[in-house]
């Protein structure tokens, strides 16, 4: 199986976690593109869709799905969507998209979350990947001062523009031993909206991809 197969069967599996009449939180990426190709096939069963990037919300209404605004919903059973890498303790890096902000939102409203991904993705620890951090335009020089002194490599993502109008910052050579600090402590850099460690709303169901079709990976 190639890569793209073991994402498109984790996606697929996804679809046993949809609540026939609900509206389903939906992420984004390549992996999520293959989980949207597979909802269309059941989109008479579900209500709609929220979902985290304009990305997503084309690709959605492109089958007919009707993709609400997180605002006009109370109630979110489930969001599915992927990850750059993640732990057996289902924390996450993401934001390899740029869409981290709004799949933290709506990951903070769902009741559950379903990580899809290929076995790759699957680490002993976080940090090989590139740290994503959206940052507000004018705070660009300053965070990447502050996240030097927590130890990274700070690289400016060229050309990016966020869906909300930022910036990304790419941070390389984060030793990120204790995920859930590190988390709240970028967070708590004046300038930055949020950064793509997923620790403290961590997933709750992780469906790997392996050459042998999907798996589901209990937490430790
Ligand atoms: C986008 C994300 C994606 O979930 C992450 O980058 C994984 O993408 P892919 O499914 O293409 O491997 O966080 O911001």
């Amino acid at each position: 199986m190639t890569q793209d197969e073991m994402k498109k069967a984790a996606a697929i599996k996804a679809l046993e976690y949809v609540k026939p009449g609900s509206i389903v939180g939906v992420g984004t990426g390549s992996t999520v593109n293959h989980f949207i190709d597979a909802l269309a096939t059941i989109k008479n069963q579900i209500e709609g869709a929220v979902s985290s990037s304009e990305a997503s919300t084309a690709k959605l209404e492109s089958y007919g799905i009707e993709v609400f605004d997180l605002n006009s919903v109370d109630d979110l059973a489930v969001y599915v969507d992927g990850a750059d890498e993640i732990t057996e303790h289902m924390h996450m890096i993401k934001g390899g998209g740029a869409a981290l902000t709004r799949e933290k939102i709506v990951a903070a409203v769902a009741k559950t979350f379903v990580c899809i991904a290929d076995e790759s993705k699957l680490v002993p620890v976080l940090g090989n990947f590139p740290l994503p951090v959206e940052v507000i335009p004018m705070a660009r020089s300053y965070v990447g001062r502050e996240l030097v002194k927590l130890g990274g490599d700070p690289m400016y993502r060229q050309g990016v523009v966020t869906d909300n109008g930022n910036v990304i910052i790419d941070v390389y050579n984060m030793s990120i031993l204790n995920p859930i600090e590190m988390e709240q402590k970028i967070n708590a850099i004046v300038g930055v909206v949020t950064n793509g460690l997923f620790a403290n709303r961590a997933a709750d169901v992780l469906i790997l991809g392996t050459p042998n079709g999907s798996k589901v990976v209990e937490a430790k």
